[in-house]
């Protein structure tokens, strides 16, 4: 149901709380809930194309795997997840979304730091207009920081601790670049937001998926359409140097697709006339994206 925010004149949306669907600037938490007090939970986000979720399932497996790496049981089964999502997508006043849901160990009487024994989840779920890229960053490609991955253990789980990746993002913005490159021990990560690919002599280079990256829905569409069309790639640790000498960077992920990186620390990536361009091997990456973005829009919903 489309709902006018009276102080901003914008239309606002329905979210999803506890069990109840109301405007979102109703939507009212406990002080005491332990995502505000301890980043306790998880979260997953994916965009949504004429009301229809973007592999919805490949999302709710990671949710699936964040919580078991939290050990918070999931609280709703996929029907009712898939229920929720249907309701808030539908009512929602644009087609092209982007869909947030967080699942949090909820709020105790009290702070304390062991898991509360009888303490219901927080569940919250809202839509937003989807922020796609432009065409200027489609065709250009974007700018790049390298920032020092200071981020925990845990990579792999997609939870609520983002200051790290919120520190990594400004620096971008202080640089004008609209992503960071995180390295630990000498070894390329992931983007703050994002995965990173390396092309280095015509092979896709992408680390492999451990506890230091999250394992992108994007990261897997690209390596299966690599397999898929023969193009040659590797699955390995790549080092700073080989993200530094790169002939192409990409960024890939499920709301802005496979974007090229063409600066990175203000230096243009790629060599001779390629430099500073998105290279050929993106170009051909983004036309087989494209056609199984088709495919897969074309295809009757689940
Ligand atoms: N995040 N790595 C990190 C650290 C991310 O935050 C994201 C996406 C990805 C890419 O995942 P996927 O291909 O499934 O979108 C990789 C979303 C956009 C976010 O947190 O807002």
């Amino acid at each position: 149901m489309v709902r006018l925010n009276h102080e901003q004149g914008a239309p606002e949306a329905t979210c999803y709380l506890n069990g109840d669907y109301l405007p979102l600037s109703q939507a009212r938490i406990s002080p005491l809930d332990r995502g505000f007090l301890y980043a306790d939970g998880v979260y997953e986000v994916m965009p949504v194309f004429a009301r229809r979720p973007f592999r919805l399932d490949a999302h709710l497996d990671r949710l699936q795997h964040s919580l078991a790496g939290i050990r918070l049981p999931n609280p709703h089964c996929r029907e009712a997840w898939k229920e929720i999502v249907r309701r808030l997508v539908d009512e929602a006043p644009w087609a092209d979304q982007s869909l947030y849901l967080q699942v949090t160990r909820g709020a105790d009487d009290k702070r304390s730091m062991p898991f509360p024994p009888e303490v219901q989840p927080t569940v919250f779920a809202f839509v937003a207009p989807l922020v796609q890229p432009s065409a200027q960053q489609r065709e250009r490609g974007i700018g790049a920081v390298t920032v020092n991955d200071i981020r925990w253990g845990r990579c792999d789980l997609k939870t609520l601790v983002l200051l790290p990746n919120v520190l990594a993002h400004q620096s971008a913005v202080d640089a004008g670049c609209e992503e960071a490159v995180l390295i630990r021990d000498g070894y390329l990560s992931e983007g703050a937001s994002s995965n990173i690919f390396v092309v280095k002599d015509g092979v896709i280079l992408a680390p492999p998926k451990d506890h230091r990256m999250l394992p992108g829905t994007t990261y897997d569409v690209v390596l299966e359409l690599a397999v898929r069309h023969e193009a040659r790639h590797e699955i390995r640790a790549i080092a700073e140097a080989e993200l530094r000498s790169a002939d192409e960077l990409w960024r890939t992920s499920s709301s802005k697709g496979v974007l090229a990186i063409t600066t990175l620390d203000g230096r243009p990536v790629g060599h001779g006339e390629q430099a500073g361009k998105p290279g050929p091997v993106m170009r051909q990456m983004q036309t087989w994206y494209a056609a199984f973005f088709d495919e897969y829009m074309s295809e009757a919903q689940p």
